[in-house]
């Protein structure tokens, strides 16, 4: 089969499918050049860093079959792919583990200044009695979005003896009851913004989430919270945190992976602040998830190919 790879994928997985396929690689391209590479193709995957609009789709009248090697569809033109008759995968859980993991790092960098101790101490400079440290446990953890990967982070911070507080788009009591046994109270987005002392954000993006974080929930927020965005820059409006991170505003440090504008060459308007911590999207960068999803790319382009009617020789 002819397959187009718009995204780098596990080394291993692109090796396995380059012995029996046709590969073409046009990592992190502009629309335009996956429009030409994508003729003829049957198959297409992708993941962030690539904007795959109707055109790119409508180039190959072969494709079959397209697969999200992770979670996030805000950089597809979902409307159409629900239009047609494709097959759509998403690849959403070998990521939320990672992604969690990676909050609590950063939840852990900020509360004890590891960065800036790292800096210091490389430097020379022994800064133990003016580092200012704050433990995780018995702090307010907030969930916004207590989804796949949210309810993850939620489940590890009751872990560390955090309470943990949580809000969804759609609450209901069953909703509620499932996140309790994960040791997560279902809140508002309001409480969620008021009450906690960390508050780890895992929405989607899409119109309702656009912004959600903006100037009037940060105000909202208690003074001396930490902030991490692990789901997409566009949730979070950047000018309204550097506003309330250089102004007296409630937020003590924020960590972001994911930006609203990402990639090679593009510095955040937040990179000069000293209490933010700015990392380039690598929540689902684990040799271990990265694997996994190479897993499941090759058994679900097997089950597509064994579907396809066997052409005469
Ligand atoms: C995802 O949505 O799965 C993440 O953004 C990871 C990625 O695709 O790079």
């Amino acid at each position: 089969m002819k397959i187009l790879i718009a995204s780098p994928i596990e080394a291993d997985t692109l090796k396995q499918l380059e012995k029996s396929h046709d590969v073409i690689c046009a990592f992190d391209a502009p629309p335009e050049v996956l429009s030409d590479c994508i003729k003829g193709c049957e198959v297409l995957i992708f993941r962030s860093g690539v904007k795959i609009t109707r055109e790119v789709l409508l180039a190959s009248p072969d494709l079959g079959l397209i697969i999200r090697a992770g979670s996030g569809i805000d950089n597809i033109d979902i409307d159409y792919v629900k239009q047609q008759n494709y097959e759509f995968v998403r690849i959403p859980e070998p990521g939320a583990r990672a992604v969690a993991e990676m909050s609590f790092g950063l939840m852990l960098a900020m509360s004890r200044g590891i960065f800036l101790a790292d800096t210091k101490t490389k430097q020379g400079h022994w800064i133990k009695h003016e580092i200012v440290g704050y433990l995780l446990q018995n702090k307010i953890l907030g969930i916004v979005g207590a989804g796949n990967i949210g309810s993850k982070v939620g489940q590890m911070g009751a872990a560390w003896g955090m309470h943990v507080i949580g809000c969804v788009e759609h609450p209901s009591p069953a909703r509620a009851d499932e996140l309790l046994v994960k040791g997560i109270e279902l809140k508002s987005f309001d409480e969620v913004m008021t009450q906690s002392d960390y508050i780890s954000i895992h929405v989607p993006l899409k119109d309702s989430t656009r912004n959600l974080i903006n100037a009037e929930a940060i105000n909202k927020m208690k003074h001396g919270v930490f902030v991490i965005n692990l789901s997409r820059g566009g949730v979070l409006d950047e000018g309204a945190l550097q506003h309330a991170l250089s102004n007296g505003g409630p937020v003590r440090a924020a960590a972001l992976d994911v930006h609203k504008i990402e990639g090679e060459g593009k510095l955040s308007p937040l990179a000069s602040l000293p209490n933010v911590i700015l990392t380039p999207h690598i929540g689902a960068m684990t040799i271990d998830t990265q694997r996994e999803i190479g897993r499941r790319i090759l058994e679900t382009i097997a089950a597509f190919e064994s579907k396809q009617p066997k052409t005469a020789v």
